[in-house]
C-alpha cells in the first residue's frame, strides 16, 4: 500500500467577497494534482513560491479541504476519515509554532501529550532523539526564544518524530537557517529516513536540497506537478547534446521559465491579491 497517493486534487482560494469584482477568477493553488509516495520513499516536490507547495501539504495533512480529487493516506481517505489519517502523520512546516516562553523540553513534552504520548513515555525518547541529532540536552530546559533558528527547527523535526508518523510532511524544512544548520538538518532527515519506516514529503524551493534529500523529485508550477521523476531521469528527459543538464535548466526545460522567474511573478500576483 503506498504511503500517499493523490488524484486529481484541486483547490481555489477564493479573495474576501468585497475585495472580488462580480465573476471575478479565483486564485487556483492545486491545479490537478496526482502524487504518489511509495512507503519508505523520500519524495521532494521543487517549486517556487507561491507555486501550491504548502496548499498541497495541507491537503494531505487535512488542514484543509480540497474543492475536489482524491487523498489517501496508507490507503486512508483523507476528507472523510482525517482523524485516522492524522495520527498516522506529522507536519513539519516553516512557521512552526511553539511556546516561545516555555522550554524545548516543555514545547516536546507538549506535543507528545496532544499525540497521547505519556511523559514517561517521552522522556527517555526524547533524550534519543536529541542525541541524535547532536542537540545539547542541557539546553533542553532553556526557553525557546533563547535558541537559534537552527535549533528551533530540529525541535520542530524532533517534536514530530516524538510520535513516529508513518508520514512525515516537511515544508520547506531548511528554509532561512544559515548554512551549517541547513546541512545538520538535512541531515537529520536522512537519519530519520534511515533508521525510522518513515515514507517523506519534502517541499523545497532549493535545489541542492531536493537532489540531496529525494529518491524522486516533482516540479511545481501555478499548482501543476509537470514532472515527477528521480533526479538523474530528469536529467536524462532534458538532456541535449551530451551533458545533462542541472535541475536548475531541468526546471527551466520543463516550465519555461526560469526558478527566479518564476518566483517574481509569484509575487507580483501576491501583492496584487492582497496576500502576505
Ligand atoms: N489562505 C489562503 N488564502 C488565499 N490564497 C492563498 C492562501 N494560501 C495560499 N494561497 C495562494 O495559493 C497559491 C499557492 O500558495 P502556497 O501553497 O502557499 O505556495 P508555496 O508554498 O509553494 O509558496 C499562492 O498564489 C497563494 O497566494
Ligand atoms: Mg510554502
Amino acid at each position: 500500500m503506498r504511503a500517499l497517493e493523490m488524484t486529481d486534487v484541486y483547490k481555489a482560494f477564493k479573495k474576501p467577497k468585497k475585495e472580488r469584482k462580480d465573476g471575478e477568477a479565483t486564485g487556483v493553488a492545486l491545479d490537478g494534482v496526482s502524487l504518489a509516495v511509495e512507503r519508505g520513499e523520500v519524495v521532494g516536490i521543487l517549486g517556487p513560491n507561491g507555486s501550491g507547495k504548502s496548499t498541497l501539504v495541507r491537503a494531505i495533512s487535512t488542514l484543509i479541504l480540497p474543492d475536489r480529487g482524491d487523498v489517501r493516506v496508507f490507503g486512508v481517505d483523507a476528507v472523510a476519515q482525517p482523524k485516522v489519517v492524522q495520527r498516522t502523520m506529522n507536519r513539519v512546516s516553516v512557521e512552526a509554532s511553539f511556546f516561545k516562553k516555555l522550554s524545548a523540553l516543555e514545547n516536546l513534552l507538549y506535543g507528545a501529550k496532544l499525540y497521547g504520548v505519556t511523559t514517561s513515555e517521552a522522556k527517555p525518547r526524547i533524550k534519543m532523539i536529541l542525541d541524535s541529532i547532536g542537540f545539547d540536552y542541557a539546553r533542553a530546559g532553556e526557553p525557546m526564544e533563547h535558541l537559534s533558528r537552527g535549533m528551533q527547527q530540529k525541535i520542530a523535526l524532533a517534536r514530530a518524530l516524538l510520535t513516529s508518523p508513518m508520514l512525515m510532511l516537511l515544508d520547506e524544512p531548511t528554509t532561512g537557517l544559515d548554512p551549517r544548520s541547513k546541512k545538520e538538518v538535512q541531515t537529520f532527515v536522512k537519519q530519520i529516513h534511515a533508521n525510522h519506516d518513515s515514507s517523506i514529503l519534502v517541499c523545497t524551493h532549493d535545489m541542492g536540497e531536493a537532489e540531496e534529500l529525494c529518491d524522486r523529485i516533482g516540479i511545481m508550477l501555478d499548482g501543476k506537478i509537470v514532472e515527477l521523476d528521480t533526479a538523474d531521469g530528469l536529467k536524462r528527459r532534458y538532456q541535449k547534446d551530451g551533458a545533462l543538464p542541472t535541475l536548475e535548466e531541468v526546471f527551466m526545460a520543463a516550465t519555461g521559465s526560469s526558478f527566479e522567474e518564476a518566483e517574481e511573478r509569484a509575487e507580483r500576483r501576491n501583492e496584487k491579491a492582497g496576500v502576505n
